[in-house]
């Protein structure tokens, strides 16, 4: 396939781009309102989620509306241990909800490690779709939970601060936590590959609840698994994002993946020094700047990309965008990306 736009994989690669990419984490959702109308003609997410031709249309939106320079398909971390035999719901201004959890090794019988094919068509359809609409304007992001935020939902059965129960678990049952994992990260690798094969052309792991292990905890139950999955993914760049784990940047920076992540916490210039010039790194702005006036946007837009001068580089937030955040904020961001040299 040759694209129009293809600057976020060469940036991947670490090759060389005219001017640094630039998409959002969470770009394909609530901040459109043509997004939350197509919504609002369905029951609820999990219906758009699970129709292709609409997962399709959304995913779009945001290349048509924002200009971004990918697209990330329109699904959720949470199809995965669906898939696997625990079901979810998306509870209306909540969040997601598992009816039921994993407690004990019994409970692990009554779950499988899919074919993506199967328990996961309706995603990849979406891709399909998305590919052939897009024509090759911009590449498609596909992505997956990364089995230690996977694991504590299915633990937890739904959102936490403190995330105690899926932590327990870890300390009390270290041989069902690791089997799960195990489980969880078979069934991610066969899904990103369903994915690439249906064309996506880089891939995302998301560790959204990294930074709520201890350091030993993160070594012990999350690297490996995710180490497993960057070993298994040779056919396009993976992008780790281990939210809040500023503790193990430096053996992220060892993964064999091409771009790792970093949250507004984790400063530029210092992460480099940790991860090495090798590495495309990707975000960094704090969401909330975009609350701001465009002067300030731009401003603090310029600094991050002062800072990430070091290497190659893949604009975006330092976490998904806020769904109350304004699209010309958000427009003023990627401008701001775009004309920056
Ligand atoms: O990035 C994109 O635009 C693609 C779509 C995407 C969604 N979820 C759609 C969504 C992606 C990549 C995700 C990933 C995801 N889902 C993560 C990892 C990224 C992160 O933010 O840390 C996590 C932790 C989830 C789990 C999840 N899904 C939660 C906690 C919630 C409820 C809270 C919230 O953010 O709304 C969701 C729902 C969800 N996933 C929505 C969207 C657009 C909102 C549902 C709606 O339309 O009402």
């Amino acid at each position: 396939m040759s694209y129009q736009n293809d600057l976020i994989i060469r940036a991947a690669k670490g090759e060389q781009v005219e001017r640094t990419p630039v998409w959002l984490m969470r770009q394909a959702g609530r901040i459109l309102k043509e997004y939350r109308e197509v919504r609002a003609r369905l029951s609820g997410f999990k219906e758009l989620v699970e129709t292709p031709e609409l997962a399709a249309e959304v995913t779009i939106q945001p290349v048509d509306l924002l200009n971004v320079d990918a697209a990330i398909i329109f699904s959720d971390i949470l199809v995965v241990p669906e898939a696997m035999g625990l079901t979810y719901e998306m509870v209306e201004k909540k969040g997601p909800h598992f009816p039921k959890t994993i407690e004990t090794e019994s409970d692990l019988t009554n779950l499988i490690i899919p074919d993506a094919y199967e328990g996961l068509a309706y995603t990849l359809d979406a891709i399909k779709i998305t590919k052939k609409e897009l024509a090759g304007r911009v590449p498609i992001i596909g992505f997956a939970g990364a089995p230690w935020t996977i694991f504590s939902y299915m633990i937890e059965g739904g959102g936490s601060k403190t995330f105690s129960k899926a932590k327990k678990m870890l300390y009390t049952n270290p041989m069902l936590s690791h089997k799960l994992l195990e489980m969880i990260s078979d069934t991610t690798i066969k899904y990103l590959k369903a994915q690439i094969e249906c064309g996506v052309e880089i891939v995302q792991v998301f560790d959204s609840w990294a930074g709520i292990l201890s350091e030993e905890q993160y070594k012990e139950f999350a690297l490996p698994y995710i180490a497993k999955i960057c070993d298994s993914i040779e056919e396009v760049p993976v992008t780790v994002f281990a939210k809040g784990a500023y503790f193990v940047r430096r053996e992220i920076g060892q993964l064999n993946c091409r771009t790792i992540g970093l949250d507004w916490n984790m400063d530029p210039i210092h992460s480099r020094e940790l991860i090495g010039s090798n590495k495309t790194l990707q975000g960094n702005l704090d969401p909330c700047v975009l609350y701001s006036d465009f002067r300030t946007i731009e401003k603090k837009t310029k600094e991050m990309l002062d800072k990430f001068k070091g290497g190659p580089h893949i604009a975006n937030l330092g976490h998904g965008v806020y769904p109350d955040i304004k699209p010309d904020a958000v427009r003023c961001f990627i401008d701001t990306v775009k004309t920056y040299s």
